[in-house]
């Protein structure tokens, strides 16, 4: 059995419970971040740290526990449930008060709530998939105009990510007016060439922490980045195409609804960036 933290408890997971008047629970009124395990070490937990405080930012609402803090709460739980690879998925919301109400509750008498848990997967890093690369389909992206903030209301792309599983996909890239914004949970690009095309940073995607990595790696190994808009046309006449996250790293997409890219098979610039985004993070993990 896990053990989790909640709000300053390190807890069996079937002992930690929170307020059925809490706000994540009625009004997805919450932030949330997930952080990479390797070698049992952490990626990128600094990017991971200034994203939430730029979301709870965004959101009006209290960082309840500090940087070094959230650190050593990270580290207890890869140590306590002996995490080798894998994630540490955290999330905080506004807090629980005593009742249902649009406006948001008096911080001082309502504290966020906080949660973190490990998600065990060895072989995450040696996922087959990266292999073989991956198939998605495109839909239409009707989220809120807020995609920056990292919030727990994640149901449109929950329901991206079924509309791909029974279309026999592995994920869906979400589209508005024409372009692609991103994947259901992670970013997108594609590859003309030698040239990484992915969409800028603004209010209409989430500023990937892989993502902002990923760029830099490559255009310290000489590669061209361009960061514009690419509609789904662009995308499905692209050499490559691939996604990132902190659960998929960098992930080679192979066809794009019924165009397939290539060869079918990961190209060269992809995988070369996986290895290169692996090698770079495991030497940066803390
Ligand atoms: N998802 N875009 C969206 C909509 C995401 O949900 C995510 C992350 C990303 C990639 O961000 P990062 O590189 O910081 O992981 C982009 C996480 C992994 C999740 O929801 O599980």
């Amino acid at each position: 059995m896990r053990t989790v933290y909640l709000n300053g408890d390190y807890l069996p997971e079937n002992e930690a419970s929170v307020s059925i008047f809490d706000r994540g629970f009625l009004m997805a009124d919450g932030v949330y971040e997930v952080t990479s395990v390797l070698d049992g070490k952490l990626i990128d937990f600094d990017g991971h740290a200034v994203r939430l405080q730029r979301s709870l930012g965004a959101l009006d609402m209290q960082n309840p526990i500090s940087k070094e803090d959230l650190l050593e709460v990270h580290r207890e739980l890869v140590r306590l449930n002996e995490i080798e690879e894998g994630m540490i998925y955290l999330q905080i919301t506004r807090g629980a008060p005593n009742d249902r109400d649009f406006v948001f509750p008096d911080p001082d008498t309502t504290k966020p709530t906080i949660v973190l848990f490990t998600q065990n997967k060895p072989g995450l890093a040696d996922n087959p998939a990266a292999q073989k690369g991956m198939k998605v389909i495109s839909i239409n992206d009707i989220r809120w105009g807020r995609r920056d903030i990292k919030t727990v209301q994640l149901l449109y792309p929950s329901m991206g990510k079924m509309m791909a599983k029974k279309a026999g996909a592995d994920d869906a890239w979400m589209i508005e007016d024409g372009f692609v914004t991103e994947g259901t949970s992670n970013n997108a690009y594609i590859v003309k060439g030698n040239k990484i095309i992915t969409r800028a940073l603004s209010n209409d995607i989430l500023h990937g922490i892989t993502r902002a990595a990923v760029l830099r790696f490559a255009r310290e190994a000489q590669m061209e980045v361009e960061e514009r808009n690419f509609t789904i046309e662009e995308a499905k006449e692209a050499d490559e195409a691939f996604i990132t996250s902190a659960s998929t790293f960098v992930m080679p997409v192979v066809q794009i609804d019924d165009a397939v890219l290539g060869q079918g098979v990961p190209g060269r610039v992809a995988p070369r960036l996986r290895e290169i985004y692996l090698d770079e993070s495991r030497k940066a993990a803390i």
